[in-house]
């Protein structure tokens, strides 16, 4: 594997959680899969006043379950320099700036830079504003803007972060990262669409009776806490992960698949969203809070640490969203996801309609709606459930699954979800980040819900630790003659 473009990795918050347990890992076993050569280098900032050694070894640190040859690790740090920033200061831009071109002639980098914004989101504007003031821009390489969510709180806050980074970076130069749309399976997404004509001809309104998307987690907040608190599954999970799962899932056809066209197509998707008045959300959406489990060995989300004794932060999350127009008007897409659930599983359901004139239909028969599964995570692979005779002389039908999990072997050569999007940015391929306007609409989506629910009380905790959320969940289905497919 060649060496993707030459660059310089300045990363805003290199000491912390995110860069040691995803950024580094994913950088390591891009070099250990020669994705990086010689031509790279590292410069991480943060406060605290560390020397290069220090740094080099808790990078070290963070790779010792993934490595335990230390040569090539000691060869990978090599290239890892630390620089102590505080944010608000320009002389240290100015410091950060030399540091960053005598690595870029060190490393012959070409004068390509990748900004990564690993900080708290409050400083994304601050730092990207002495980018610019301070010069650090380059004019011959590229400059590109790395940065995590959460892209704002509600769509007025989003808007204003944009702003602020567009005086730094234009649209083409910001790479949103969404996590979730660097997962094999939900990359797979539109290939499986669009190159399977079996499934081409009957992915719309007239054949898909609804979508049920499940991101299931079996751990609680853990230390997250601090963060979670003020965000909250809605926020978390729902505007970005989920809302990118049902525009993988619906948006039209592009003409080529490529950046622009991908954004464009979800763009009109993110358009289409039938946004439900403030009276609506409550026969739409359902919100939880776990509490401890049945033997009470675990704590509740009340109970954790850094969060209020008497929160109202939503923990679980179902709903049930619409479209106004387009191939998929009236088909309810299911979602929901929520921490400390009985286990851990991403996936999708399609559930098509059932085939009303079945010839073979009668009183003591049932045939069943067929559903093609997405199998995300922890496992990987597809299900399709359809109907056949009953096996041997017994008349009647039966149901019968043709199942495709990925071998181990297959799963090994899945990287991790930051080594491919860090491979698109070196690329300049942006088909899976979010574009700007794609994030509003969907934050305009999500601030009806997020302002109903904090003008009312919710009666928390309603949900057990290790069960399936709370009940109000299945009645959001039943209601509709549905229910989840995935059932724990
Ligand atoms: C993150 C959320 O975006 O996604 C976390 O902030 C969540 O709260 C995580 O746990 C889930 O990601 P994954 O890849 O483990 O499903």
């Amino acid at each position: 594997m060649a060496q993707q473009k030459p660059a310089l990795f300045i990363i805003f918050g290199g000491s912390g959680d995110l860069a040691h347990r995803k950024l580094y890992p994913a950088l390591f076993n891009l070099y250990r899969n020669e994705y990086l050569d010689k031509h790279f280098a590292v410069i991480g900032t943060a406060r605290r006043d560390w020397t290069d050694d220090f740094f080099r070894n808790t990078v070290k640190e963070s790779l010792k379950k993934f490595c335990e040859d230390d040569k090539i690790v000691d060869e990978f740090v090599s290239h890892f320099y630390y620089q102590s920033h505080d944010v608000n200061d320009s002389k240290h831009y100015i410091t950060l700036k030399k540091l960053a071109e005598q690595l870029n002639d060190k490393y012959e980098l070409e004068d390509n830079r990748i900004y990564y914004m690993s900080i708290a989101p409050a400083l994304f504007g601050t730092v990207a504003g002495h980018i610019k003031s301070e010069s650090l821009i380059t004019a011959n390489g590229f400059n590109r803007l790395v940065i995590e969510k959460p892209f704002g709180r509600d769509y007025e806050t989003a808007q204003k972060l944009n702003d602020e980074l567009s005086l730094t970076f234009d649209e083409d130069q910001i790479y949103r990262i969404d996590h979730y749309l660097g997962k094999e399976m939900v990359q797979n997404i539109p290939t499986l669409r669009f190159s399977n004509p079996i499934l081409e001809t009957v992915w719309n309104k007239d054949y898909i009776s609804n979508v049920q998307i499940t991101l299931a987690e079996s751990l609680g907040v853990e230390e997250r806490g601090g963060y979670y608190d003020g965000a909250g599954a809605l926020r978390d999970m729902v505007q970005n992960h989920v809302m990118q799962i049902i525009a993988q899932l619906t948006m039209k056809k592009p003409t080529v698949f490529n950046s622009e066209n991908v954004h464009a197509a979800k763009h009109d998707l993110f358009a289409s969203l039938k946004v439900l008045t403030s009276n609506e959300v409550d026969d739409n959406f359902v919100r939880g809070q776990y509490g401890t489990n049945q033997n009470q060995s675990e704590i509740s989300y009340r109970e954790g640490l850094n969060i209020a004794k008497d929160s109202q932060t939503e923990t679980y999350v179902a709903g049930k969203i619409m479209f106004e127009k387009g191939d998929f008007t009236g088909v309810p897409f299911y979602v929901r996801t929520g921490k400390r659930l009985s286990d851990k599983s991403t996936r999708i359901d399609i559930v098509f309609k059932k085939n009303e004139t079945n010839i073979f239909l009668d009183s003591n028969d049932d045939i069943k709606e067929n559903v093609f599964s997405i199998i995300i995570e922890p496992d990987q692979g597809y299900r399709l459930l359809m109907n056949g005779n009953k096996i041997g002389m017994e008349s009647g039908h039966n149901t019968f699954e043709l199942d495709h999990g990925h071998t181990k072997q297959q799963l090994e050569k899945v990287p991790e979800a930051y080594e491919r999007l860090i491979v698109s940015v070196l690329n300049g391929d942006q088909t899976n980040f979010t574009r700007f306007d794609e994030l509003a609409n969907a934050w305009k989506y999500i601030d009806v819900i997020r302002e109903r629910w904090d003008n009312q009380e919710a009666d928390f905790p309603n949900y057990r630790s290790g069960s399936m959320g709370p009940s109000k969940a299945d009645e959001l289905l039943a209601k509709d003659g549905n229910e989840w497919i995935w059932k724990g």
